[in-house]
């Protein structure tokens, strides 16, 4: 089966069924094992690192999962000037970063105007680097405005492609479709372009997440983010259960045999979830690690969900300890944009 999925580079859902629900441990470890080879077909034992800025915790949107919606009184708020982003890029160059993403809230205090000044002077300072924007959905215009002004990639998670699903977990006024509609945008302009979602976020199902794959196998994105859902006190999602371990892995697996070339991030929320999580997601087909740069005395304030890792490390912490932990499972951290080469 897992033969076929490889060479189909698709799954059914009663395939994709037995593979998140199956006790035979033999199996999940082929799986994973199978995942891990295909990634080094495509990108050798090599990891690439991210330097990720979250550059403002304001966002005029209210998602039920996310600790910085408008809703929560209680969320600290901050905005990095241009000079502070400026900072975390030489820092994050220094370290060997040649990649810069800019995270954040949908913030509208950073027009398309200020967003296109910030992406050029990265661009002019460091042309050997990529800049990833991932700063939500915005119109046709302003997503040309930012490739024109030079940046290389974009980063719009899906959150789920079933349209209940999609209600569950946003308010009214936000909309699947115009989500959908987003990515194609992007591809269509030229990003490199990576959707995503949760695992585990209250309502998904095995059909929701087959949904998921299927709009991957369609959208063909360059980069696919998942991580486990993981509750926020102060969001109406507090008392859900958080995602597991087991099942991202799985689905990493799984993105990584039907998309074989894609950048596949072993995110954040995976090592939050479990001391080894990114580990773990690299010897199950992630390739990727995207590393805070933001500046200590903000960093908590970026928190989507609770118990989130790293707020207290320097940047250069956070980069000689990802390095350490690729090179315990045999991965090297290296010096590169790391582009798609799917
Ligand atoms: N748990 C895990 N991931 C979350 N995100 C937002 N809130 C949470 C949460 N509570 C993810 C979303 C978003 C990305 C930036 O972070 O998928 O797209
Ligand atoms: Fe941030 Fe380990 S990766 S301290």
């Amino acid at each position: 089966m897992l033969l076929k999925i490889q060479n189909t580079e698709s799954v059914s859902r009663e395939e994709l069924e037995m593979i998140l629900t199956t006790e035979d441990e033999a199996f999940v470890q082929e799986l994973y094992r199978q995942a891990r080879e295909t990634a080094r077909e495509y990108y050798g034992n090599q990891i690439y690192i991210r330097g990720l800025i979250e550059f403002t915790s304001y966002c005029k949107n209210n998602c039920y999962y996310c600790g910085i919606r408008c809703g929560n009184k209680n969320a600290q708020r901050y905005r990095l000037t241009t000079d502070q982003i400026m900072e975390c890029c030489e820092t994050g160059w220094n370290l060997g970063f040649r990649t810069f993403v800019l995270q954040g809230g949908e913030d509208p205090c950073y027009t398309d105007e200020k967003i296109c000044q910030i992406v050029r002077q990265i661009k002019e300072k460091y042309p050997d680097c990529a800049v990833t924007l991932s700063i939500g959905e915005k119109s046709r215009e302003s997503y040309e405005a930012y490739f024109e002004a030079g940046a290389d990639r974009y980063l719009l998670r899906h959150e789920t492609a079933n349209e209940k699903h999609y209600r569950k977990l946003h308010p009214e006024e936000m909309s699947l479709s115009y989500r959908k509609n987003c990515l194609k945008i992007l591809k269509e302009i030229g990003y490199q372009t990576g959707c995503g979602f949760m695992v585990g976020s209250p309502g998904q199902t095995i059909d929701t997440l087959y949904e998921d794959l299927m709009f991957i196998k369609e959208l063909k994105p360059q980069m696919v983010g998942i991580g486990p859902f993981i509750p926020h006190q102060d969001t109406p999602f507090k008392a859900e259960p958080a995602g597991t371990l087991e099942m991202t892995l799985r689905l990493l697996a799984v993105i990584r045999l039907i998309q074989p070339g894609v950048l596949l991030p072993a995110t954040t929320a995976l090592g939050t979830i479990h001391p080894k999580g990114r580990e773990k997601g690299v010897l199950a087909g992630a390739n990727v690690v995207m590393p805070n740069l933001s500046p200590v005395d903000v960093r908590d304030k970026y928190k989507l969900y609770d118990n989130k890792i790293c707020t207290g490390d320097e940047a250069a912490e956070c980069k000689a300890c990802m390095s350490a932990r690729m090179k315990s499972i045999g991965y090297e951290v290296v010096t590169d944009r790391g582009d798609y080469k799917g």
